[in-house]
């Protein structure tokens, strides 16, 4: 979980309790995402995956940002900052690539596409194993021939970003279920379930359903080794927030939170523009945080968000034993 929730203390304690936790490479510069992946790996003897966002063309143009830009500036203005500049950049793909290479974390995921094939050769010579977040079973058949080990099958009530590869595409719709039988009838890939997953009986559930494992965001998100923001800690817990909302008004990307203000004033004439618009919106979300106020900040969560429980890595995951 990018953007602060995924600590290298959330990823020990993890891999502590039995689980499998990711570091987040995604915004970072590849020196401070290796500098996590060393400090995960010094507070475990366990396993550490670590997860990048494969870059893409950008789906924008000039003139939808330059657009988006003037509606954001009364809002920059009440905040007290200007807007971002709306730039493209590939995330430091290829560095963070050398980063993973070099220090080797057990499991790298991917998520917005698939690495290519020379980088997967080079990652598998290392003796990491390679998962991808796939949305449809169109996108698993290509994550299957390009070499993954294993497939994430993300559903609709995922919190965050979801994982859809085409940048101007709409997100799937299919339920999970749907989506998981879907990718079983293209591929023999082991697949691990994610959206929505909150309780035993839900990850039972996609068991039975066939996956080898669940993956969980939200439900991590209280935890006391989460990096979440005061701000997004204290919306999951308020009666405010209701429901969440599927959103590209904040990166120019389909992503889950709970739904407030922003999205209710800028989801129409957000353009599908990433990462233009998560340049474009960083420091309006981040005066917001500074600001103590839920309401212009990217609250990712979930549909299962009320399900969130705070206490220990440890203690959450007994929970969902
Ligand atoms: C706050 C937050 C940040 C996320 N960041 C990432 C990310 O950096 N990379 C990624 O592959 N998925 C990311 N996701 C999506 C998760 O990998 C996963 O698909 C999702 O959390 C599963 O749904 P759930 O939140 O209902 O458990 C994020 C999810 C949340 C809630």
């Amino acid at each position: 979980m990018a953007g602060g929730p995924s600590t290298p203390e959330l990823v020990a304690a993890a891999g502590a309790a039995g689980a499998l936790g990711f570091l987040a490479g995604g915004y970072l510069s590849a020196p401070v995402f290796a500098e996590r992946i060393r400090a995960a790996r010094a507070l475990t003897t366990g396993p550490v995956g670590a997860n990048v966002f494969v870059p893409q063309p950008s789906a924008g143009t000039p003139e939808a940002l330059a657009r988006y830009a003037a509606t954001l500036r009364p809002l920059a203005e009440r905040y007290g900052v200007e807007p971002g500049e709306p730039r493209y950049d590939d995330d430091d793909w290829a560095a963070k690539l050398d980063v993973l290479t070099d220090l080797r974390p057990e499991v790298a995921s991917f998520t917005f596409g698939l690495p290519g094939e020379r980088d997967c050769r080079r990652l598998r010579a290392a003796g990491i194993t390679l998962v991808a977040t796939v949305t449809t079973a169109a996108e698993a058949r290509l994550a299957a021939e390009r070499g993954m080990d294993a497939l994430v099958v993300q559903g609709p009530s995922a919190g965050g970003h979801r994982g859809t590869f085409d940048p101007a595409a709409s997100p799937a719709s299919l339920s999970l279920a749907e989506t998981l039988s879907a990718v079983r009838a293209v591929t023999d890939l082991p697949v691990i379930a994610a959206g929505g997953l909150m309780t035993a009986d839900d990850i039972a559930r996609v068991r039975t359903a066939g996956a080898v494992a669940a993956q969980l965001g939200t439900a991590f998100l209280l935890a006391d080794e989460a990096g979440t923001n005061p701000v997004h800690r204290a919306a999951l817990r308020s009666d405010e927030f209701t429901e969440t909302a599927v959103t590209k008004a904040f990166s120019g990307r389909y992503a889950r939170g709970l739904r407030n203000r922003f999205i209710d004033d800028h989801e129409p004439r957000a353009p599908l523009a990433y990462p233009e618009v998560h340049h474009l919106t960083a420091p309006v979300r981040a005066a917001a945080v500074r600001a103590g106020d839920p309401q212009a900040v990217n609250l990712w969560a979930g549909t299962g968000f009320r399900r969130a429980r705070t206490g220990s890595v440890a203690a959450i995951l007994s929970g969902l034993a």
